[in-house]
């Protein structure tokens, strides 16, 4: 067992809390972003065992694939294209209970059944997505967007 597992019958919350400590202590000395999201995705993964747990972030007015934990995926995603593209057109976290219901949905992998994505901002403007993708329908909820945006905070202050 490594310090990212926790025991299965952790309740989520408790998961969140002990991740967010870990990972304030872990980039707390870094300033790499690469490294930074690198190491938040791989904690989020291992923690959690979600399919896909990434980020895609805007460069020349396109999201494009950032550090990841998962299956290959798309390298850029068009404004208002996908869950991603619509994150970044309003601004705002998406819950996406069954992908197959989404309109628009890019499947990057056929596993997926349900997703979260997240917008990340620098100085109050929009730098990229914290995106995950689960192999069951339903898996994210109102918990899972009130921690994940802790750590979306995280990152932000570290982004300046
Ligand atoms: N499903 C996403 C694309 C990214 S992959 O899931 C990694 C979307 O619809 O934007």
């Amino acid at each position: 067992m490594n310090e990212f597992t926790a025991p299965k019958e952790t309740k989520r919350e408790e998961k969140y809390e002990s991740i967010i400590l870990q990972i304030k202590h872990l980039v707390k000395d870094e300033k790499d972003i690469i490294g930074i999201l690198s190491n938040i995705a791989a904690a989020i993964h291992q923690t959690f065992g979600w399919l896909w747990v990434g980020f895609y972030i805007i460069k020349k007015n396109q999201l494009i694939l950032g550090p990841f934990q998962g299956p290959v995926a798309c390298f850029r995603i068009e404004k208002g294209k996908g869950v991603c593209g619509m994150t970044w057109k309003h601004n705002k976290t998406i819950i996406v209970p069954d992908v197959e219901k989404f309109p628009g949905h890019i499947a990057c992998s056929s596993d997926s059944k349900s997703e979260i994505v997240l917008p990340i901002k620098k100085n109050n403007r929009m730098f990229g997505v914290l995106d995950i993708d689960s192999i069951e329908l339903n898996s994210f909820d109102i918990t899972d967007q009130k921690y994940l945006e802790k750590i979306v905070n995280i990152i932000e202050k570290k982004l300046g």
